[in-house]
């Protein structure tokens, strides 16, 4: 692959590979000396077009780990602001030869239009309601790690799934797994046409984390919501929040996870996200570096492998 812009053109093959460097990067991620140098002499762009903490500071310390000279632009002091378009904008930093370009953008399909733009590897750090790929695959690696498997898991995703990219890609990576996939949430934070996925759906929280052997929360999206409804924090939390009584439910090993950013006491129990024993939350965290390293390395030795041929 040329590019990493979503998770739906990956093999399962491709998934594997990706996630078995990926663990040796975890490694050399808790060792003194971190440094590799798969992207020695290359030229990383960091383009976040909308806020971000965990997925920029991790590419931006997963580039220079592997000795890639490392640039994050400041989007809100660019050139964007004089009403330069996306396209400009890229052409422009394409023009100073960089390897690899990260991009997340408001809008979905922003990052594969780019894409196509550009002579060098594109990363999506998320674009819209679309694809968030690195997020999938750093929640696949801690998932892998904590149950010692990727395949046959019972995995319930709950929340604002209509809105979350997050949701999308995991809902694609954990179904080429072979991993039974369960979506729990109130019908009207539903994707219209939830039929497609070959999931199963719940409203009722009880009901939906019965025996999974994962529990992964979501964000209640505001910002995209755009005019349409939107719930009470405290109705929500009452119904699809979760809390001990409702994990209750699921397994006795299973394992809690959320992207971030949470919001505690809307989606998620502040203690529970807290207990360690529970929650593999910082866990996605300490993975976001080893799969963004793992993710760049892959594409620098194909840019390299295209640009001898
Ligand atoms: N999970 C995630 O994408 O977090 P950020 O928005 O902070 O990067």
């Amino acid at each position: 692959h040329r590019h990493l812009l979503g998770i739906e053109p990956l093999s399962p093959t491709d998934i594997t590979a990706l996630l078995d460097r990926a663990d040796s990067y975890a490694e050399l991620n808790r060792q003194p000396d971190k440094h590799g140098d798969a992207l020695r002499g290359l030229t990383q762009i960091n383009m976040f077009f909308e806020n971000s903490t965990r997925t920029q500071a991790s590419f931006e310390i997963a580039g220079k780990r592997l000795g890639a000279d490392v640039m994050n632009m400041a989007m809100q002091a660019s050139s964007i602001k004089k009403g330069e378009t996306l396209i400009d904008t890229a052409m422009t930093l394409n023009a100073m030869h960089p390897d690899l370009l990260v991009v997340r953008h408001p809008q979905s399909g922003a990052v594969d239009l780019l894409a196509q733009k550009v002579n060098c590897a594109v990363l999506n750090a998320g674009d819209g309601r679309h694809e968030h790929p690195t997020q999938a695959l750093l929640d696949a690696l801690t998932i892998r790690r904590a149950k010692g498997r990727l395949h046959r898991l019972s995995i319930a995703i709950c929340g604002d799934i209509a809105h979350s990219r997050v949701a999308r890609s995991n809902i694609m990576l954990l179904g080429k797994m072979e991993n039974r996939l369960r979506l729990i949430g109130p019908p009207t934070l539903m994707p219209a046409q939830i039929d497609q996925f070959g999931v199963e759906v719940f409203d009722d929280m009880e009901e939906g984390l019965k025996d999974v052997d994962v529990v992964m929360m979501l964000r209640l999206q505001k910002e995209r919501m755009d005019g349409g409804f939107i719930p009470s924090e405290r109705e929500y939390y009452h119904r699809f929040g979760l809390d001990a009584e409702k994990l209750s439910h699921a397994k006795d090993d299973a394992i809690v996870m959320h992207p971030g950013p949470m919001n505690r006491g809307v989606e998620i129990d502040g203690t529970l996200a807290d207990d360690i024993n529970r929650s593999v939350i910082q866990d996605q965290v300490e993975m976001g570096v080893a799969v963004r390293m793992a993710a760049m390395d892959l594409l620098a030795r194909n840019l390299r492998e295209s640009r001898a041929a």
